[in-house]
């Protein structure tokens, strides 16, 4: 129903940037009884989510942002739905102008964290609240259930949580929604969130082109193993989809669509930030660089071209016990994934100990459970897992990872080998694994590092058996001073 405007302020929410994802969360607020207000820069889109979907529930239709701020109830709760950057700036100014203090501004978009402190100050400082709140789960999570985490001022969720978490995914009655801390905490986690969607897909891609290229499978009996993987520990979003995909038939040329589709996968820019953060906070996330760069050298499209027909030299023979092997892949994709996730949850306390965040891991398990692109069985064991121990040093660490990884290990070897030796690349299971052997190794080169960068730039180093930093007199005679 379309509700006048002249009947003043009753809407519990303004949604701004009427997008598909902005009007499936719009019909999704008022799907669940709420009323919303409705602007849009250009009023054909308002019309057209009202002509569709206005018998949903209670709509505002509003022209301007004058009209559109008065018929929010107060505090007033405006959702913003535009493209990330200088729009969505532009569009905080206009609203800003017309709203009052304790009125509450929500940047739903992909927004870099580091823009939503900034903006979060500054509305702090006109009496306004600013939540940036990361939103997954596409185009139907948002009409559906998105998994929603919203940072800011923790006094505003108090307003704005019952309705997040109204139209939030749920998963065991409990919302995929919660408070992640202050200012830009919600955009940074939704930041990790989507590395690790990243390392995600840049593995089950990994596995689909082993079967393929090591065992022959075409795309429909990969999809056959994908399905039967999601009736497992790897159940989840993306394995689900994956085989859907791999299962869709090109109606131009009666092909699987993935083998017509341009092998060359495009960035919004997420998943590069993600490993820009990591960079400036020194967590290595292995498996997540990879998967950037790994979309990066798809899309190096002449440099691909001239450099099909280089040697190979393959060194071994294709497994011959494929079922073995397919087992070997799917072991391997559930240790990378543990990999990947331990990595994401890594940066995340990293940045939460950066800028005095508070952030608790369990509780971003719980609401990636459900909604959101990353969404997977296993989700539950992490949120156990720092249930348990809240401070636990790695994700791999906990008794079940530790677990299923001693069950994997063998087989993400094999399929690691296996791989370099038939010239198939694997970049996210190799460094994966190499990670792996790195943290649990008892002794790393990086003694031998320390005692070049001593050598040739007196950086120093420390001793195994003394306190403090010592440097060698490399030019002199060698004699060992303290620093
Ligand atoms: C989500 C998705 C969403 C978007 C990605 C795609 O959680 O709903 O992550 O945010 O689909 O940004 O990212 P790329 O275009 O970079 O693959």
């Amino acid at each position: 129903m379309t509700i006048d405007n002249t009947e003043g302020a009753r809407a519990q929410i303004g949604v701004t940037g009427l997008a598909v994802m902005g009007s499936n969360i719009a019909r999704n607020f008022a799907r669940h009884g709420h009323t919303v207000a409705l602007h849009n820069r250009s009023i054909a889109k308002t019309d057209a989510l009202i002509a569709e979907h206005g018998s949903e529930g209670d709509f505002v239709r509003t022209e301007t942002i004058e009209e559109f701020v008065g018929a929010l109830q107060k505090p007033r709760r405006v959702l913003i739905m535009v493209k990330a950057g200088d729009p969505t700036d532009a569009v905080i100014e206009e609203l800003a102008a017309a709203m009052e203090p304790g009125d509450i501004i929500i940047d739903g978009g992909n927004a870099l964290y580091t823009d939503t402190i900034r903006r979060e100050a500054s509305l702090r400082e006109r009496g306004l609240h600013f939540v940036g709140a990361g939103i997954s789960g596409g185009e139907e999570g948002a009409l559906n259930g998105p998994s929603i985490m919203p940072g800011g001022p923790k006094e505003s969720y108090a307003a704005l949580g019952p309705l997040l978490e109204s139209i939030a995914a749920q998963v065991d009655g409990t919302p995929c929604c919660t408070h992640i801390g202050p200012d830009g905490s919600g955009h940074f986690v939704k930041m990790v969130h989507n590395g690790i969607e990243y390392a995600d897909m840049q593995l089950i891609g990994e596995a689909y082109n082993l079967l393929g290229s090591a065992l022959g499978y075409d795309a429909g009996k990969i999809a056959d193993v994908f399905t039967e993987w999601n009736g497992g520990d790897l159940e989840s979003y993306l394995v689900e989809i994956t085989a859907e995909v791999l299962r869709q038939t090109d109606a131009k040329t009666g092909k699987p669509l993935v083998d017509v589709i341009v092998d060359a996968a495009e960035q919004k820019g997420t998943g590069r930030w993600t490993v820009k953060s990591a960079l400036d906070l020194g967590v290595p996330v292995t498996g997540i660089a990879e998967a950037v760069f790994a979309r990066a050298l798809s899309g190096s499209r002449q440099q691909r071209k001239a450099a099909v027909g280089l040697a190979s030299g393959v060194l071994a023979d294709k497994p011959t016990d494929a079922a073995q092997f397919t087992e070997d892949i799917r072991q391997a994709l559930y240790a990378s994934k543990v990999v990947a996730y331990a990595q994401g949850f890594d940066q995340i306390a990293a940045g939460s100990a950066e800028y005095d965040w508070d952030l608790h891991p369990a509780d971003l398990a719980t609401i990636w459970r459900g909604g959101c692109i990353i969404r997977a069985r296993f989700l539950n064991r992490i949120k156990d897992a720092y249930d348990e121990n809240p401070t636990l040093p790695s994700l791999i660490l906990a008794p079940y990872f530790r677990d299923a990884i001693e069950t994997a290990i063998d087989s993400w070897r094999r399929v690691v080998s296996t791989a370099t030796l038939l010239g198939i690349p694997v970049p996210a299971f190799a460094s994966s694994l190499s990670y792996y052997d790195a943290l649990r190794a008892e002794r790393l080169p990086a003694a031998l590092t320390q005692g070049q960068r001593d050598f040739f730039g007196a950086h120093t180093y420390e001793r195994v058996d003394a306190e403090g930093k010592f440097h060698t007199l490399w030019s002199g005679d060698r004699s060992e001073v303290r620093a």
